[in-house]
């Protein structure tokens, strides 16, 4: 599935396809985002969409999901059994409904079919699916992460989303460390690959240049809680400000943990897929943060890359 990037040289894993300039880097830390063309070749893009396409048309059925997926705040404080069904999809392949496909009084889709109406599907499938995991594991994504800084990184949380045309929703603006938390020390980052060109009509990203300064709030489990709520009132960010990331099937947007970004609703007619995911340092230097809303079943225990693409060693005291 591995090709090389645009403009890099080598052509197979392991080659030098992940690997960023010295200018590339200084971009990222003084903007705060960084835009990959063709980090992804057309035969990868078009591998992980009809993946996703056969997960939900597989394994989808709404009527077993009640969860009505939303970035907005009165979603986010969700108690029950769709809080439940988020919290659990941490170590799962889930499926979540657009919240404007789906009429929650009468249970039913407002859309003609299931694949309409599935805003995304996480947030385990980097690890639980063999092609999300091949992508997100490969040597270039590695190469990326250690050009980043990263000694160990581990991928904490996968998500395929699909902003459906005429009903995917917005997602307000956010920084991507308030759920991804660390200590003592912030180290996350998110991967944004796009799997349809985005565009303004379509929902593309949104960027705030330099606004990785500090963490404006966290979405927390509060102590005696069960679950996981912000911390702060939403901040007033300078919207005028924010920047459209309009780019091709194919490129990678790479996000510090602490940018404000966000998208607006897909009000056109045509999709706009991508497939996101978040890192962290996992060499021991930094610990998740035990009140993170995303916690693992012990069955299922966080992995840095390498340990995830490394098949189990022969135990030393095997006899044959
Ligand atoms: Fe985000």
């Amino acid at each position: 599935m591995c090709a090389p990037r645009a403009g890099s040289e080598g052509g197979a894993c392991g080659s030098t396809a992940g690997r960023l300039s010295g200018e590339q880097v200084a971009e990222f830390r003084d903007q705060g985002f960084l835009l990959l063309p063709g980090f992804a070749s057309p035969e990868e893009v078009a591998t992980l969409r009809s993946r996703a396409v056969q997960l939900v048309t597989e394994s989808f059925d709404p009527g077993d999901v009640a969860a009505v997926f939303s970035t907005g705040e009165e979603q986010r404080h969700s108690r029950g059994a769709m809080g439940r069904y988020f919290a659990e999809s941490a170590s799962k392949v889930s499926f979540f409904l657009e919240e404007a496909a789906f009429d929650a009084d009468k249970g039913v889709l407002t859309v003609a079919s299931k694949e309409e109406a599935v805003n995304k599907i996480g947030h385990a499938m980097h690890e639980l699916d063999d092609v999300f995991r091949e992508w997100s594991h490969s040597g270039k994504v590695q190469e990326l992460l250690a050009d980043l800084g990263y000694v160990l990184p581990a991928i904490h949380q996968s998500m395929y989303l699909f902003k459906q045309p005429h009903v995917g929703g917005e997602v307000v603006p956010h920084q991507d460390s308030a759920f991804l938390h660390t200590s003592p020390h912030l180290t996350c980052t998110g991967l944004w690959l796009a799997l349809d060109d985005a565009t303004v009509a379509n929902g593309c990203l949104w960027a705030l240049p330099r606004s990785h300064g500090a963490l404006r709030r966290r979405f927390r489990v509060a102590p005696g809680e069960s679950e996981a709520s912000f911390d702060a009132p939403p901040p007033e960010y300078d919207l005028d400000a924010m920047v459209p990331l309009e780019c091709a099937a194919g490129t990678l947007v790479v996000l510090h943990g602490e940018n404000v970004h966000m998208s607006h609703a897909n009000a056109s007619a045509k999709p706009r897929h991508a497939y996101s995911f978040h890192v962290v340092e996992g060499d021991g230097s930094v610990q998740w943060s035990p009140d993170n809303w995303l916690q693992r079943t012990p069955d299922l225990p966080f992995r840095p890359i390498a340990h995830v693409m490394t098949p189990n060693p022969t135990p030393p005291h095997a006899t044959s």
